[in-house]
């Protein structure tokens, strides 16, 4: 039996105790809410961030009552008869931007030397809801710096908390040995008596972090990410958790960097392991498949990246009126 919902005025049918956020990536398309803290491949992800809010304007065919407060729709699964506004809604679009705002507040912005930029959520968040100025008048926040190894390089201070690296190291990996410690805005990213991060899939948590917080310190200020070329690869990986699906990152001849190979909302298709991302540096130890064709936009993505139209907003006018601005720059992209 599946249920039916409706966002922004397109009704499907999904299984019963899908999230609001999951119908509407079945959907697809310029409707589908951002999330910067919730990640599929991860259990118990979401709820951290609340990018994805949404406007639950009828709760359900049984008791049609709307939702008193927008919800994070990675957190609230769908009711039969469920009708959600995200972009329509003014109030969504209005609460988004108060999100980033917040977000942004101890988020240095440091994106011209920062290796995530071109790749990085926030950034493109930013771009679409950011506010021109910042209202925030204290200092910044500031940490002791930790070495956490010598592959993975953490820059706190871009740290947004979404614990998704502690979801990796926990249900990846062997041991975890970081994770966030204390509480309020003194919560940071730390590792238990300066232990180094490192484990057979630990790399992965610079796939997931939406930010610059956990870069590659193998590729660190090597290139900026849009003058590399993306080719995808794979390898007969020995780790039997690891398909060796990956992407190369070149520059010339020479491989700056691998990744895990990514979807269209920025998530890893497979978890790669630490040989491969790290050690495997060299053309010849890679079969190339071809050139790599990602559908996720963002803000310097231009070379990179197939822009896919956005069947949704582009095929009707009531959707591009409702969320006029985020359209148009959307098309300029
Ligand atoms: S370091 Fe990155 S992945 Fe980890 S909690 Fe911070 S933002 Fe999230
Ligand atoms: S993606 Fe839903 S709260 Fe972060």
């Amino acid at each position: 039996m599946s249920v039916k919902v409706t966002i922004d005025g397109i009704a499907i049918e999904v299984e019963p105790g899908t999230t609001i956020l999951n119908a509407a990536r079945q959907i697809g398309g310029d409707i589908v809410p951002p999330a910067m803290c919730y990640y599929s491949k991860l259990k118990d992800s979401g709820g951290k961030c609340r990018t994805c809010l949404v406007k639950v304007s009828k709760g359900s065919e049984k008791d049609p009552r709307p939702m008193p407060k927008l919800v994070a729709s990675c957190r609230t699964t769908v009711m039969d008869g469920m009708e959600v506004q995200n972009i329509t809604s003014p109030e969504v679009i209005e609460a988004r931007k108060g999100i980033v705002e917040m977000l942004l507040v101890n988020h240095p912005l440091d994106c011209p030397i920062c290796d995530q930029a071109g790749e990085c959520h926030l950034q493109d968040l930013g771009f679409e809801h950011g506010a021109v100025k910042t209202r925030y008048e204290f200092d910044r926040r500031t940490f002791e710096k930790i070495d956490i190894g010598d592959k993975i390089q953490l820059h706190m201070t871009r740290c947004i908390l979404c614990y998704r690296c502690v979801f990796v190291a926990n249900q990846l990996t062997d041991h975890r040995y970081h994770g966030i410690l204390n509480r309020g805005d003194h919560s940071e990213i730390s590792t238990y008596i300066q232990h180094a991060v490192d484990n057979d899939f630990s790399g992965n948590v610079i796939d997931v972090c939406p930010v610059g917080a956990l870069t590659d310190k193998t590729f660190r200020f090597k290139n900026r990410v849009w003058f590399t070329k993306p080719v995808e690869a794979h390898r007969d990986c020995d780790h039997p958790n690891c398909n060796g699906k990956v992407t190369l990152w070149y520059k010339g001849e020479e491989v700056l960097r691998v990744t895990a190979r990514k979807d269209v909302y920025g998530e890893v298709e497979d978890f790669i392991c630490n040989t491969c991302r790290f050690d495997k540096k060299k053309t010849s130890d890679w079969v190339i498949d071809g050139p790599r064709h990602v559908s996720h936009k963002s803000v310097i993505s231009a070379n990179h990246y197939d822009f896919i139209p956005l069947p949704v907003v582009k095929s009707n006018p009531v959707l591009i009126e409702a969320n006029k601005e985020q359209f148009e720059r959307e098309t300029r992209l």
